[in-house]
């Protein structure tokens, strides 16, 4: 929920600190920070609110010379955002920093302890406890004071520390919470995302939990939590550094709506070949697809919306029962899973807390685990027993778009080739044509909505939006509700159209909008019926179908279309008018529409 970053080399340091953490602000953007060292002395900035602020303070860093820094850009758990909680946070002896992703558990008795040993804390942060516990544990050795803190501490972290005692020189602690080292030439640079690096170095080492690295200009010694020093991999980033900007767009979140054929694209066409679909990753799934009773998709948000879209096609391909549950009350629920369970994990980041604990959880119990992640390298997609990955690219904007529809490309993908390998795919050439072509049906969908910016004007001040549907419509209502709230603050739900009358009805008076959800043939009559019921007590309808369903077009008050696709790989397609509804709503309402109040992109918090 926060991000890190660190920088030693030739350059000046805070400038390239602050380069870091913009790229870095939409994993939290309440307060930030920067501690640089010069010579054996540290120097520290922070401020309430956004990167902009830091820079301003730091005159764009020049405030703060030295070619050694550490940088922390916050989303607030223990504290409120304030300078005093923000990060860096400098050790009593003031020779220690320390910036902190993810969350001390046992932070209330460490800082008891402290306390009693005489620590003075500043703050109200569980981070403060590891800068004084890192002075108290060094006596002249970084790596041994950084093994007895780690010791010490429960929960998750990322950690980014310098020691004035030791010029030149920054440190990197993972354990539960993603941290990247960059490997440049004469400089070195580590990072919570490989969104902050890809402007200097396309060589990365991703640090696994429990291992720590001593970075200096011109070398990177990787330790694991004994102190043996361990030869890591370097890994290539192959996307572009384009890919991380805005490419002319106004925000990260319209350019990854357009960005959508593209991605899906670039998820599905290596997966099909002569007319089959090819998972060389799942090769051995294969054998144990037999025995394989049920499936649970389990993810949070979006992630869990793909997974409810999925399930239709997954369910109707491979006659397999399919549960969708949250991840945070599946960790909690002692769920009926074992060695015939099929779990398969969704989540764009792969660094999502619920999500991983949920993953243990079928683990533990003997389940086979398949993940879908975008981000590679990713604690999810290092747990799982497979990993499927979504080549999206990186997703900036917090409100996810093109995450959630490559997720749900995996599903409808995977849904063939388990349906293939149980003898149960019929006309195999006819379903990967229909999958091939969803890109292009998402830039239909793109360009049949041109009246999407005056709809944002008619409805944008409504006191509350529904969002209906039935069977895969009704998850897709769930996903658009979700993106309207969530960046445009409007209240919005999402009901299985069925289910109005048994109480939301009493809601629907003179001019409430209705979104419905008419997209699926097969139950279009009864949404019509849904449609007329809550028309007839006034509200105004925005309808979602095709252009050639005349009843619908005929009874709705106003149209969104999608072009003509089968209902059970229609979710990729249908939800782009919704996002794009949500992106043009939240610009009526001047809302900050990468960066929604409260939300932060990688949810590493319970
Ligand atoms: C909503 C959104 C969130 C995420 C959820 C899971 O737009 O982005 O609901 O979908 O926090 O995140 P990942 O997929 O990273 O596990």
């Amino acid at each position: 929920m926060c991000g890190i970053v660190g920088y030693t080399g030739t350059q000046e340091a805070a400038p390239v600190l602050l380069d870091g953490l913009k790229k870095l602000e939409y994993r939290g953007y309440d307060s930030a920070g920067i501690a640089v060292m010069e010579g054996r002395s540290i120097a520290i900035c922070k401020v309430k609110g956004r990167i902009a602020n830091l820079c301003e303070k730091t005159k764009d860093g020049e405030a703060l010379p030295g070619t050694t820094g550490i940088g922390h850009t916050r989303w607030a758990t223990h504290g409120a955002p304030t300078e005093e909680n923000a990060h860096p946070h400098l050790s009593n002896d003031g020779r220690f920093a320390v910036v902190h992703n993810g969350i001390i558990e046992n932070y209330m008795s460490l800082r008891d302890e402290l306390i009693r040993s005489g620590y003075r804390f500043e703050s109200e942060t569980d981070t403060e406890v590891i800068v004084h516990l890192i002075e108290r544990y060094y006596k002249g050795n970084m790596r041994d004071a950084l093994i007895k803190t780690s010791n010490r501490l429960q929960g998750s972290y990322a950690l980014g520390v310098i020691c004035s005692e030791e010029p030149g020189r920054i440190y990197a602690v993972r354990e539960a919470s993603p941290l990247i080292l960059g490997i440049g030439v004469g400089e070195n640079f580590f990072a919570s995302d490989v969104t902050a690096l890809v402007s200097h170095t396309r060589s990365v080492i991703y640090l696994e939990d429990g291992e720590f690295a001593e970075i200096d200009a011109d070398s990177v010694r990787v330790f694991d939590g004994a102190g043996q020093e361990i030869r890591k991999k370097i890994s290539r980033v192959l996307w572009d550094v384009r890919a991380a900007e805005k490419g002319g767009h106004e925000h990260f979140m319209l350019k990854e709506i357009m960005e959508q054929p593209g991605a899906v694209r670039a998820t599905v066409a290596p997966r099909i070949r002569n007319g089959e679909v090819v998972f060389e990753e799942l090769e051995t799934l294969i054998p144990h697809l037999e025995n394989v009773r049920k499936i649970v998709i389990t993810a949070c948000g979006s992630a869990y919306y793909a997974g409810c879209a999925g399930k239709y096609a997954l369910e109707r391909l491979c006659r397999i029962p399919v549960e969708v549950e949250l991840a945070s009350e599946l960790r909690y629920s002692d769920p009926l899973i074992d060695e015939g369970t099929l779990v398969i994990v969704i989540s764009q980041s792969g660094e999502t807390a619920d999500t991983i604990a949920a993953l243990k959880e079928c683990r533990s119990k003997g389940a086979k685990t398949l993940a879908i992640v975008n981000v590679v390298g990713s604690t999810v997609a290092s747990l799982a027993d497979w990993t499927v990955y979504t080549w999206a690219g990186p997703e900036i904007a917090v409100a996810t778009t093109k995450g959630y529809t490559t997720q749900i490309a995996v599903l409808y993908m995977l849904a063939a080739y388990i349906a293939k390998h149980l003898g149960l795919l019929q006309n195999e050439a006819a379903l990967t044509d229909t999958l091939q072509a969803l890109p292009r049906r998402i830039q239909q969908a793109i360009d049949m909505n041109p009246s999407i910016p005056a709809l944002a004007r008619k409805y944008h001040a409504s006191k509350a939006l529904f969002f209906i549907g039935r069977n895969t419509d009704y998850a897709v209502a769930l996903e658009g509700a979700l993106k309207m709230k969530e960046i445009s603050y409007l209240h919005s739900e999402a009901y299985a159209a069925g289910e109005l009358k048994h109480g939301t009805i009493a809601l629907i008076e003179e001019h409430q909008p209705v979104i419905a959800l008419c997209c699926n043939a097969s139950i279009m009559e009864k949404t019509l019926s849904n449609i007329v019921e809550v028309k007839s007590r006034g509200a105004e309808v925005l309808a979602l179908t095709f252009r050639s369903n005349r009843q619908i077009v005929s009874v709705a008050d106003d149209l969104l279309f999608i072009p003509p696709v089968d209902p059970l790989f229609s979710a990729v397609i249908e939800i782009v008018p919704l996002q794009l509804l949500a992106y043009h709503v939240a610009r009526e309402n001047g809302c900050d529409i990468d960066k929604p109040k409260n939300l932060a992109k990688s949810v590493t918090v319970e």
